[in-house]
């Protein structure tokens, strides 16, 4: 008999739902919550109330395409922090109640554990122990993985997250949310060194992101003409900012490796899918010896396949989650 487990995924404003069959990938679906966009940012309250709306559709979803029944389920999967509490409850509500009742067990995951394990979804997998940066719209973290799930911390960002940074300098620029994926695309087309930006790095492996902010801010509004200057400009901005990010974060890959000794890298979470990033750290890898594992960009920004991939590996050593488990907006790693 197959073993089915399905992943469950709703900290922030996606609702997610995956299965795996033997461990590989059977379904993954996503439903990004459009209602956001309009506010420039996630708006809790709505966030929940949309998961509410779509857990039971999506969680069908990715039961049909994965061809199982709801009763072939053997473990369930399920985020239970960081996160918004609002959004987490409905995902970590819905896993309990389908644990309980078709009595398998319940697999809590921390968020961040599933971008972390996320590369463990793809054909080529690293070995561990190994370094990970972690960059999304909420964390930035350097860590290194070792067996038992164990995570040394190196350093984090000190203010906004690198994704977080990308997300407000796009709408400083005008452009939608989330706004990596917008400055990734502007960027290809512009001059990295139109403007320097600052490169922060407060100690060798902590972060600080909120000073390029900043300066994007000023140099707006230093000029006579802002929006002539954003229309003749916005590539060159946006490439300009992330050259700046992607300096920081591959200089920070490459020194983490230099200290430690470890010649593996993951890149994980949303920013992990930005082309300059990815292009700069493998380059780096060739050229200094290291290899790298970045998932597809479907498997970097959130999704319920990693939660699924996280929660099996900590089944297969031997963890469960209480029924009594409860969501933890601040969990750390
Ligand atoms: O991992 P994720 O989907 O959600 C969190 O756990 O936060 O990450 C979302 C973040 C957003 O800030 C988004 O702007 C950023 O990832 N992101 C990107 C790209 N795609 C998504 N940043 C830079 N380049 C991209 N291609
Ligand atoms: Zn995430």
């Amino acid at each position: 008999m197959a073993t089915v487990v399905l992943g469950i995924e709703s900290s922030c404003d996606d609702t997610a739902a995956a299965i795996l069959v033997d461990g590989r990938l059977a379904s993954s679906v996503v439903s990004s919550q459009a209602v956001h966009e309009q506010y420039g940012g996630v708006v809790p309250e709505l966030a929940s109330r949309d998961h509410q709306r779509l857990i039971v559709p999506i969680v069908d979803a990715a039961l049909k395409k994965a061809q199982v029944a709801i009763t072939d389920v053997d473990a369930v999967a399920v985020t239970y922090g960081p996160g918004l509490a609002g959004s987490l409850l409905v995902g970590l509500s819905f896993a309990k109640a389908l644990a309980a009742a078709r009595n398998v067990p319940l697999l809590g995951v921390n968020h961040l554990e599933g971008h972390i394990y996320s590369v463990f979804l793809e054909e080529t997998q690293p070995p561990i122990p190994h370094v990970n940066l972690t960059v999304s719209g909420g964390h930035t973290q350097l860590i290194v993985v070792d067996k038992g799930f164990t995570h040394n911390i190196l350093g984090k960002t000190r203010d906004d997250a690198a994704g977080e940074a990308f997300d407000k300098v796009a709408k400083l620029m005008g452009l939608g949310f989330p706004g990596g994926p917008h400055i990734d695309r502007l960027a290809s087309e512009g001059n990295p060194e139109f403007v320097r930006f600052p490169r922060s790095r407060p100690d060798k492996f902590s972060f600080s992101f909120s000073g390029i902010k900043t300066s994007m801010l000023y140099h707006l509004a230093d000029q006579d003409d802002r929006e002539n200057h954003l229309r003749e400009h916005l590539n060159d901005l946006c490439a300009s900012f992330q050259r700046a990010v992607v300096d920081v974060l591959a200089g920070a890959v490459t020194d983490a490796v230099a200290e430690t000794g470890i010649p593996h890298v993951t890149i994980t979470g949303g920013v992990s899918a930005n082309r300059e990033l990815s292009e700069r750290v493998r380059a780096d890898g060739r050229r200094l010896g290291f290899d790298v594992y970045i998932p597809r960009p479907a498997f970097c920004t959130d999704n319920a396949a990693m939660i699924a991939k996280a929660g099996e590996m900590k089944w297969h050593a031997g963890f469960e989650s209480p029924l009594s488990l409860t969501v933890i907006p601040n969990l750390v790693l």
